[in-house]
């Protein structure tokens, strides 16, 4: 299973539109099967401070793991850039997760990094912070970024990406991470 992991909570993300793109690549390129995470089902719980033990993490989140995340063998993080980094809510995830089975959920997974910004840097600097906490929890990065920058100029009216290099890069990276 590869599964895609869509990192805001933000309503109407562009992030949500083009995970939902990423995820329809994948099917057309690759006969495993796609898991879909997005932080807009992050349940509020989240915020309890028994959310640190193995037993109490919300329901909804022991089933993203579960169901998504154990079984597959690769991650691609959709990572929106706010400022300067990832969102907070993907940090909060992750480590709610990682207080159970943690091993069976990240130890050598391989994990793709895309960055998605109206801004020029494309989250270059957010790939790079997650990249190191996903080296720290065991888990093979991909060693191509792919930095999406100035998406608003790319998209439809949609929340499709229709520019054509930019399309054609992203299945690219795609492919390549599938034979990875
Ligand atoms: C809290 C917040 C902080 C942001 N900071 C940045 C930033 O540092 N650099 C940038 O290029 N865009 C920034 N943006 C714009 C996002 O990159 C832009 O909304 C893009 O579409 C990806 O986010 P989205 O998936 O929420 O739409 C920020 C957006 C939000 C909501």
């Amino acid at each position: 299973m590869i599964t895609v992991i869509q990192a805001t909570n933000r309503p109407d993300s562009n992030s949500e539109f083009v995970s939902r793109q990423i995820d329809e690549l994948l099917k057309k390129n690759s006969n495993e099967e796609i898991g879909h995470i997005s932080m807009t089902d992050m349940p509020p719980e989240i915020l309890a401070a028994s959310s640190y033990e193995a037993e109490h993490i919300p329901e909804a989140l022991q089933h993203m793991q579960d169901q998504y995340m154990i079984p597959a063998s690769r991650f691609i993080w959709l990572l929106p850039e706010y400022n300067g980094s990832f969102p907070g809510v993907l940090k909060l995830f992750i480590d709610a997760v990682s207080v159970r089975k943690y091993d069976e959920t990240f130890r050598h997974k391989k994990s793709m990094l895309i960055g998605i910004a109206t801004g020029r840097a494309g989250n270059l600097r957010g790939m790079d912070h997650l990249s190191g906490i996903l080296i720290h929890m065991k888990s093979i990065v991909y060693p191509r970024l792919l930095p999406i920058s100035r998406v608003n100029e790319l998209m439809d009216e949609e929340g499709r990406i229709n520019h054509g290099p930019t399309l054609r890069t992203l299945e690219d990276h795609l492919k390549g991470f599938i034979a990875f």
